[in-house]
């Protein structure tokens, strides 16, 4: 085991990164691979970022288990620009006509998809949560004609994650940002997935969109180039200049992934740390988590102290981020909209760090009266 040098960071995202990779990409930040250059410098056409690109490809093809009936893109405009792109392509325009599609609303993002659909098609709210709940798939309701429905698999500020697929006889999209590569994700089950880079692969400026190949070819006549999925796929997402350095520090943590075990091995170290969070609020006596257990968030962790605590100590969130930020554990403030604190605990968080704030929630637990 290495030892910690650095802090412990929970930050949302842009998040924590593998040691290894960061390592690995200051070694070769001048010369990549005897080039001379760094990957910063070389032209996205090159041979040799040709070679970065497609072993990138190949390792989370391999770590996703991505049928070959899937194109992988790499590009740019984040999960937000995804937002857009979605209803442009799959739900479009038809006779000066918007098309319908479907959503389920479980927190911000899915809030905030919903609303940029809104802007490009019929977009129809299929079901909606309180922030600590999804609700029974079985009450969803399906717009008639309904191109797809999208829902957001992990709220990464309320912390409300699915346990599994929804069964629904329609093609489903889905937001993977804060959950890609924290568990299994059978690809076949989708027409599209997509996510950001910054919470679990790599640096923000990059998003991953795994489409299915019926899925192209249908987008609305104003759709940009940079958004059209089968420009983008014809043209190996190079329409234009992609985020060459992201792509790449995400190949470097798809290596890493698959070299300490894959999705598997992760999981399971992701179910340790999470188990032993929850563990440490639910038995503390002044903090909670709101969300139903069944769909609580192994990824982000949001915690409270209870109303009557904050009433009595208006101070202790202050308290407690400056006290854990002295004891080595950062960026625990929850989220603007939301407040209190939250701990994500992406892939790249070692169960060192879960367990010293798990110690840190118990201790601090103890000192408020
Ligand atoms: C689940 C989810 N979807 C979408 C977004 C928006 O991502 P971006 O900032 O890359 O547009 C975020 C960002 O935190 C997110 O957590």
């Amino acid at each position: 085991m290495t030892k910690q040098t650095r802090p412990y960071n929970f930050s949302a995202g842009p998040g924590v990164l593998p040691e290894a990779v960061l390592k690995e990409a200051q070694t070769e930040m001048l010369d990549w691979n005897g080039t001379g250059m760094s990957v910063m410098e070389m032209s996205h056409r090159s041979k040799e970022f040709g070679e970065i690109a497609h072993n990138a490809e190949s390792a989370l093809r391999q770590l996703m288990q991505i049928p070959d009936n899937y194109k992988v893109l790499f590009l740019q405009g984040g999960a937000s620009g995804q937002f857009a792109a979605i209803p442009l392509n799959l739900a479009p325009m038809a006779g000066g006509k918007q098309a319908a599609c479907d959503y389920v609303v479980t927190g911000f993002w899915s809030q905030k998809a919903f609303e940029e659909a809104g802007k490009f098609s019929q977009a129809a709210l299929a079901a909606e949560g309180d922030g600590t709940n999804i609700p029974d798939v079985k009450s969803w309701k399906l717009s008639p004609n309904s191109c797809y429905l999208h829902y957001t698999d992990n709220e990464t500020i309320h912390g409300v994650e699915f346990d599994q697929v929804p069964a629904v006889d329609i093609p489903l999209v889905v937001d993977v940002s804060s959950s890609i590569l924290s568990k299994p994700i059978d690809v076949s089950k989708f027409a599209l997935v997509y996510a950001g880079a910054q919470k679990n692969f790599g640096p923000a400026g990059l998003t991953v969109v795994i489409v299915r190949e019926d899925m192209l070819g249908k987008a609305s006549a104003l759709t940009p180039s940079i958004f059209d999925y089968s420009e983008q796929a014809k043209a190996e997402s190079m329409v234009n200049t992609p985020p060459t350095y992201s792509w790449y520090i995400a190949g470097l943590t798809f290596k890493w992934l698959l070299s300490i075990g894959g999705i598997k091995a992760i999981e399971k170290t992701n179910q340790e740390k999470a188990a032993l969070l929850y563990e440490a609020i639910d038995s503390a006596s002044h903090f909670e988590n709101r969300v139903e257990k069944h769909c609580r968030s192994k990824m982000n962790v949001p915690f409270v102290f209870k109303k009557e605590v904050l009433a009595k100590h208006p101070k202790l969130e202050e308290r407690f981020l400056k006290e854990a930020k002295e004891n080595g554990l950062l960026t625990l403030a929850g989220h603007r909209s939301v407040g209190g604190m939250r701990a994500s605990i992406y892939n790249a968080m070692p169960v060192a760090g879960v367990a010293k704030l798990a110690q840190f929630i118990k201790d601090f637990d103890r000192t408020i009266n």
